[in-house]
């Protein structure tokens, strides 16, 4: 009964995204009003977990004799991933989900039209996901399924939205329970698929949206 019910919801929300029903910024402080490009990106982790994902790939690239896998889960037109390519070229090569076939998405070099719950994800070097996490729930089940596909000290940068996750509407369940969830994290009691887990919150908003890295050591 209880599968049957969770099937029917997802399959709403499903259609719901399908529709074409995006949620912007712009309620919240200290998001930008948009996050539709990788400055956006990297301003977001640079200002609440301290890590700027423009230098992050730099690191990765001076590292790597073969391109570094970027993935954007939730990836929508790809506008961060392109931003990318524009300056990192071959050095990278460009992979972006999204439950909704999104123009933009066929410039990358990979792209898959997929739920990320059910999705089999590419191994990566840099995973991140902006605005689409507070959509899709099953944050233990995202977190180890991304951790797995990190490739070897490979990193993820997670953004767990909660605008458009308020009582009522088709999403406010999703993150039931996150507030213990991810302090158990932080205090590692509850262990993430063989990666270290830092749980970031914005510092000037109560009850704020996460975000999470992931490392892989080995
Ligand atoms: C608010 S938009 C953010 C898009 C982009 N990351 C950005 O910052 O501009 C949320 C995106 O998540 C996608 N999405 C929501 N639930 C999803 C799921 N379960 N699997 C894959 N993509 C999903 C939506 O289709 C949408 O493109």
């Amino acid at each position: 009964m209880k599968k049957t019910g969770q099937r029917t919801k997802r399959a709403e929300l499903l259609r719901f995204i399908r529709r074409g029903a995006e949620v912007g910024g712009g309620k919240h402080t200290s998001i930008p009003v948009t996050w539709r490009d990788f400055h956006d990106y990297s301003n977001l982790f640079q200002n609440h977990a301290g890590i700027d994902l423009h230098t992050l790939l730099s690191e990765k690239i001076s590292q790597s004799s073969t391109p570094v896998v970027v993935t954007d889960f939730g990836c929508g037109k790809g506008n961060a991933l392109a931003g990318l390519k524009r300056i990192f070229g071959p050095k990278i090569k460009t992979v972006g989900y999204d439950a909704r076939y999104h123009s933009g998405m066929r410039e990358l070099d990979e792209h898959h039209v997929k739920d990320l719950l059910s999705a089999t994800f590419v191994k990566s070097d840099v995973i991140f996901s902006v605005g689409t996490l507070g959509y899709v729930g099953e944050i233990k089940k995202m977190l180890d399924k991304t951790a797995k596909s990190l490739n070897r000290n490979g990193v993820a940068l997670l953004h767990f939205n909660r605008i458009g996750t308020k009582p009522g509407n088709a999403y406010d369940s999703l993150l039931k329970g996150a507030e213990t969830f991810f302090e158990r994290v932080s205090k590692g009691e509850i262990k993430i698929n063989g990666v270290s887990a830092e749980v970031h919150r914005f510092a000037d908003v109560p009850k704020s949206d996460f975000i999470v890295i992931l490392k892989k050591r080995q």
